[in-house]
């Protein structure tokens, strides 16, 4: 964002902030995540802006006065999920008029969506896109003072939004955005088309940003981007992402610095080895693979293929210690016969994820693959889904016995959610740890010898070592 921008942001958030003063008690504002760590760190900033426009931010959402959805459009189900929602907040209307019902977000970039939210959802009173995050302050003024609806139906690719407030969720992992937008146009994908093209922040301001987090006391910063592989690719001065990795881990303090998502094509050497000279970087690389058909790769067009793909994880087991390796898997991409699809099982089997995030091709307007030939019945979709996931939990649970006796390093980020009286935390690697211990601990680095495993995450005990 510009100088001016980051000015007339401020200027629309004093502008909301006095008309808030001016009601009788302070409003409250819900927001509601659809989707992926992008979008959640999106919300965090439209936190941060709406507590800075005198609102206070809560999960009750019949109490509050200002309503956001912050939409995901990548599958069909997340968009039915996000229209099922708003279906459900319509009777709040009723009992209050004056609740203001704001959706944004991917799903809210696509051209179709804003005239059919306006059709059949008139009570949604504002609608912009991801890339107009940092105008809602301006929007929501707008709104407030016209008291007409503000749809805001153009996806403006600007250039960088900095210094838009943060509310974060934990007090110890923080994540930070290093680019914006993708440009690899994965055949099935629709984030090109919602997210606009790659945008590289400043060095010096996610530099900036980490300083102040490891102040506040934050151990666990992930930079995010749709392919953090591209990133520097848009800049005037000669860098990559790996450049970036050494000179934050050269910030002084006892964190750990991870990323995500790496695209296959993009990833260098130099950065496998950047990762493995870098202490603070941490062991684990999630690396979407999609598919292990080259015939699915090619129609993807992820451009590698799966003897490439081989080739890297090959370096990276013999160059990184303890290397976890989680991946994305898209199942019944059109045209995947079972002889494809068999290819995949033997590539996991081969690789040996510690994880794998796995999804069913699901169509998606404007992409080309949402008119390619030889879409896939959905029993065989279901099926062979079904076959991935057990495949995969078999894998995940050897690899997660090996950890049991021994005692892993752990950032204890709050109590456990099936287990009160649990902490929960994650190693290096990112594997979930339950854990018996005070508290008083969370925030910390701790010590946790393992004595349980299962396919999704660990249990073990503090222990002072
Ligand atoms: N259908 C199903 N899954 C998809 N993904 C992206 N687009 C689609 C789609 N149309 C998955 C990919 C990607 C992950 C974030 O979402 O596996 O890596
Ligand atoms: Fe989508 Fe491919 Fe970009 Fe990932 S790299 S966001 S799958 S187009």
């Amino acid at each position: 964002m510009s100088q001016n921008e980051n000015e007339t942001q401020n200027l629309y958030i004093q502008k909301v902030l006095h008309l808030n003063d001016q009601r009788g008690a302070m409003p409250y504002c819900v927001v509601q995540t659809f989707g992926c760590q992008q979008n959640a760190s999106d919300s965090e900033k439209l936190k941060g802006m709406a507590e800075k426009m005198g609102y206070i931010i809560t999960n009750k959402i019949e109490i509050a006065d200002l309503i956001i959805f912050n939409t995901c459009a990548v599958r069909d189900s997340a968009e039915k999920k996000v229209l099922g929602n708003i279906g459900a907040i319509k009777h709040l209307k009723q009992n209050n008029r004056n609740v203001i019902m704001v959706l944004c977000g991917c799903m809210m970039a696509q051209q179709h969506i804003p005239k059919m939210i306006k059709e059949k959802y008139p009570y949604i009173d504002m609608v912009f896109g991801t890339n107009a995050l940092y105008k809602f302050p301006s929007l929501l003024y707008e709104k407030i003072s016209t008291k007409t609806k503000v749809f805001l139906t153009e996806n403006i690719d600007i250039s960088i939004p900095e210094g838009i407030p943060i509310k974060r969720e934990s007090t110890c992992k923080a994540y930070v955005t290093i680019m914006y937008g993708c440009n690899n146009f994965c055949s099935y994908c629709i984030v090109p088309y919602v997210r606009g093209r790659e945008r590289s922040r400043q060095s010096y301001e996610i530099e900036k940003e980490i300083k102040e987090l490891i102040k506040d006391g934050y151990k666990d910063i992930t930079l995010l981007g749709q392919n953090v592989n591209s990133y520097g690719k848009d800049l005037k001065i000669e860098t990559d992402f790996a450049d970036l990795l050494r000179q934050l881990n050269n910030i002084e303090g006892d964190f750990r610095l991870r990323f995500m998502t790496s695209h296959p094509k993009d990833i260098t050497k130099k950065l496998i080895d950047t990762i493995t000279e870098s202490e603070k970087v941490c062991n684990h690389i999630h690396l979407p693979v999609q598919a292990g058909s080259n015939k699915i790769l090619k129609l993807m067009n992820r451009g590698y293929t799966r003897e490439k793909y081989f080739e890297l994880i090959d370096y990276a087991k013999s160059k990184i210690k303890d290397l976890v390796l989680t991946s994305d898997i898209l199942v019944g991409f059109p045209t995947e016969t079972d002889d494809d699809f068999l290819e995949t099982i033997d590539l996991i089997k081969k690789v040996e994820f510690d994880c794998l995030f796995t999804f069913i091709y699901s169509k998606r307007k404007g992409t080309p693959a949402d008119t390619m030939e030889g879409q896939i019945p959905y029993e065989q979709k279901h099926k062979n889904f079904a076959i991935l996931i057990k495949e995969q939990n078999l894998i995940s649970k050897r690899i997660n016995d090996n950890y049991l006796g021994k005692t892993v390093r752990v950032l204890a980020e709050g109590k456990s959610q099936s287990n009160e009286d649990m902490l929960t935390g994650r190693t290096e690697g990112n594997k979930i740890v339950n854990f018996a211990g005070d508290e008083k601990l969370i925030g910390q680095f701790v010590n946790v010898k393992i004595l349980e495993s299962k396919t999704w995450h660990l249990l073990g005990v503090n222990i002072k070592k």
